[in-house]
């Protein structure tokens, strides 16, 4: 595809000061050219609060993207799409204003009346922006017009509900495109692929062969300078409630009749709806909640999170989450789903195992050796790839049987929230590809889902802190599979990599 045939467009990002701008969007966009993926008929209006000039601008995006290239004339005349807009979120001359510079531009590109407005900054005027965007005629244009907002939508359901009916006055759902960046990961997109595209796997993708399903998110960074967001949020709601759940929903959704948008999410609402909800009395059943103390991360000893700045010394909010999700359907009835997500672990590491049941009868049993599980485990970072685990004749004499993996590696990018999603995701939305962005209906189900868990959380006492930095989070995270006769892959306190 020539860079031509991508479609022009005009893109407005709120909040361009800021670190999400500077080190995912910028490089993202960047790739996207050096690539040959963005159309030549683009520029990009950054707007926030402070006051700089276009060439201040410019120079700050060629300090953002030269963690991606040293090729000078290639940043040069890639930051020279770029302009500036000193703005107030509230103040509708502020809008006029910025309006103009954006018809200007349209002119002077020839972005053809198509307007991105990307949100990336505090989530509490996401509302008050889509509506002024509407009110002072930006969203009025000849071309198409795409909002892309950030995570948090919401903080439960009754807020996502709110600012989903303030967007809504101003732009229409499918112009909607609700960022989950795990969505845009590689392997996350394979898990698809995966499923659906070998015959060895999806006969076998049911309640008749598979015993448990693990999706594990450790990360090793406590909560660096989001001690006020995080304070607020949780690991329930700033990972469970979108990333893992999402995980869940591509590994437990039907095949959809056609890869497209519509059928592909119609199918992930469907999990969605079919995840048993958690009842009060049950959440201490099926969830564990943990919040790191003092420990060593890497060699180095690290605070614990009530030390973090900006948060309560006496903090009662969780770093770490495990769950146990049952989904009552046909396929997965009796399957437990079991997530778990943590700050300060011992490891930075997503993976998905899938295990399959026991065959029917281990004919090569004998007292210091059983058959290991077959296991399916998807790596999503940082090493990207997928083992297959099966057993084997060992080599020699007799008829021993040994674990052997199988292993396929992706040529992964080692690095946290690469801008590689950010990269597919903004080329989907220019494309007005909408399948790996979240529908409205994923995040109401989701909110849902987690919502009863944090009011029982919320009303409840936290025996915190329970788990080290650098440990494998609390106790009674393993005691939860260990009660369904299971364990978490790789086990508790062994390396990661044997995994
Ligand atoms: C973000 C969360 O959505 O995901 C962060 O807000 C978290 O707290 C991050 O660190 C994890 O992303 P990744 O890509 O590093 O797994």
């Amino acid at each position: 595809m020539t860079q031509n045939e991508n479609p022009a467009s005009l893109i407005v990002i709120f909040g361009a000061t800021g670190d999400l701008a500077n080190r995912k969007l910028f490089p993202s966009l960047y790739n996207l050219f050096s690539k040959g993926n963005l159309s030549k008929n683009f520029a990009v209006v950054g707007v926030a609060r402070r006051s700089l000039s276009n060439d201040e601008f410019k120079q700050n995006i060629i300090k953002s993207i030269g963690t991606v290239s040293n090729d000078v004339d290639k940043m040069n005349e890639f930051a020279s799409h770029f302009y500036y807009h000193s703005h107030d979120v509230t103040d509708s001359a502020s809008y006029t204003a910025l309006n103009e510079i954006i018809t200007d531009l349209d002119d002077h590109y020839g972005t053809k009346g198509n307007r991105i407005f990307y949100l990336a900054m505090a989530p509490e005027f996401f509302g008050t922006i889509a509506t002024h965007l509407k009110e002072d005629g930006l969203t009025d244009v000849s071309g198409f017009k795409r909002l892309v907002i950030e995570k948090p939508f919401g903080h439960d359901l009754q807020s996502a509900q709110e600012l989903n009916n303030q967007i809504r006055t101003a732009f229409a759902e499918e112009e909607i495109y609700r960022i989950d960046h795990y969505l845009g990961k590689e392997m996350v997109q394979n898990i698809e692929v995966i499923r659906f595209a070998n015959a060895i796997f999806e006969p076998l993708w049911n309640n008749r062969y598979i015993s448990n399903i693990q999706i594990t998110s450790s990360e090793t960074l406590g909560v660096e300078e989001r001690g006020r967001y995080y304070e607020n949020s949780g690991a329930l709601r700033d990972m469970v409630q979108n990333h893992m759940l999402q995980m869940v929903a591509l590994l437990a959704m039907e095949p959809p009749i056609r890869l497209n948008t519509e059928e592909i999410r119609s199918e992930k609402v469907k999990a969605f709806r079919a995840m048993r909800p958690i009842k009060d009395d049950e959440v201490k059943q099926f969830f564990v909640r943990g919040q790191y103390g003092p420990g060593y991360v890497n060699g180095e000893l690290v605070s614990g999170y009530r030390q973090e700045n900006m948060v309560n010394p006496e903090s009662n909010t969780e770093t770490f989450v495990a769950g146990k999700l049952m989904i009552d359907n046909f396929r997965w009835a009796g399957v437990p789903f079991y997530i778990r997500t943590g700050k300060r672990m011992k490891t930075k590491s997503t993976k998905i195992v899938v295990q399959f049941k026991d065959i029917p009868m281990n004919l090569y049993y004998k007292t210091e050796q059983t058959l290991s599980p077959n296991l399916l485990v998807i790596h999503i970072q940082p090493e990207e790839g997928i083992t297959l685990h099966l057993n084997a004749k060992k080599a020699g004499q007799g008829i021993d049987a040994q674990a052997v993996k199988l292993s396929y590696a992706n040529k992964g990018v080692d690095g946290i929230n690469t801008p590689e999603a950010y990269e597919k995701l903004l080329y989907d939305c220019m494309k007005g590809d909408a399948t790996n962005f979240t529908h409205w209906d994923e995040v109401a189900l989701s909110w849902n889902f987690v919502d009863n868990i944090s009011d029982v959380w919320q009303n409840t006492y936290a025996n915190f802190p329970n788990y080290e930095a650098g440990s494998y989070g609390p106790r009674e995270s393993d005691i939860l599979l260990a009660r369904d006769g299971f364990f978490w892959w790789p086990v508790t306190n062994l390396d990661v990599e044997s995994c």
